[in-house]
């Protein structure tokens, strides 16, 4: 009996670490919060031009370019509603006025680093969304993991079994130079000797949810 309850340890153990591994990308959940939260006022884009944007007396703030000059430690600050008044700065720009809800207590830590993925996102990216990131995700699970990697970072498990590399998702840099139309091409019509092409086995709305959720996987 002893050793049935290690071993069932032990199989918890590695549905736990599995779990750890298929968690989201960052960026991914805190798009997911942002839609839910955020885009009200800021916008699908960050921009500032949310549906609820034009009843603000105080415009909501153009998120892709306010953010890059604020650390995580304060956008958590704003985020959360805490210690409004502790962020003084020289500039007048640091003092936010309550027109920005505080959400105190709504979301998690983990969710409130999720959100900054995705504002630092929005702030680095170059290219809009293409497709529909949720369906990216479904597909990305299904048919690229195996080669790509849970986190898109080119270590899936056929790379152990196969002469093969890859490309890594994760790094924005690269990505941000491929247009959407770039991404799209190479996911339809394949690369070399082992990335397939998934022309006629996705739809059109797959690969292009596709390109977007590559997108969020190359900003952490
Ligand atoms: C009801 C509208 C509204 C919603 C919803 C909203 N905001 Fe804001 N937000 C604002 C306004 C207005 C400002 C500008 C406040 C000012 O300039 O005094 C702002 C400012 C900010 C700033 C500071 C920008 C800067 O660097 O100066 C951040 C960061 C921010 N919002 C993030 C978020 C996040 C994340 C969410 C979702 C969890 C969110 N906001 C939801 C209205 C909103
Ligand atoms: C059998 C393994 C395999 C599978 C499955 C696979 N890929 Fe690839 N992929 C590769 C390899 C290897 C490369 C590098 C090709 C090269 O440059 O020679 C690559 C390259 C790419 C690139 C090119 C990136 C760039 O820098 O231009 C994209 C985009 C891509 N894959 C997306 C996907 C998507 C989306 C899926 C799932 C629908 C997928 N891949 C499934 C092996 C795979």
């Amino acid at each position: 009996m002893k050793s049935i309850s290690i071993v069932s340890v032990l199989l918890g153990l590695l549905t736990l670490a599995s779990e750890a591994v298929a968690s989201p990308p960052a960026a991914y959940e805190g798009r997911r919060l942002y839609v839910s939260y955020c885009q009200l006022c800021h916008g699908t884009e960050g921009h500032g031009d949310g549906p609820l944007a034009k009843q603000m007396q105080i415009s909501p703030a153009d998120l892709t370019t306010t953010i890059r000059s604020r650390s995580d430690t304060i956008l958590k600050k704003i985020i959360s509603g805490q210690g409004r008044q502790t962020i003084t700065g020289r500039d007048r720009h640091n003092l936010l006025s309550d027109a920005m809800p505080g959400w105190v207590d709504v979301f998690t830590e983990p969710q409130v680093d999720a959100l900054i993925a995705f504002l630092r996102f929005l702030s680095r990216s170059k290219h809009e969304f293409m497709g529909d990131p949720e369906i990216g995700a479904t597909v990305y699970q299904q048919y690229c993991v195996v080669c790509h990697g849970e986190e898109g970072d080119g270590d899936g498990i056929m790379t152990t079994l196969m002469r093969m590399t890859p490309s890594d998702h994760t790094n924005p840099n690269e990505t941000n130079l491929l247009s959407n139309q770039q991404l799209f091409d190479t996911i339809a019509t394949g690369r070399g000797q082992f990335m397939p092409a998934w022309n006629g086995v996705l739809s059109q709305e797959e690969i292009e949810g596709l390109v977007s959720y590559i997108r969020l996987l190359s900003n952490l």
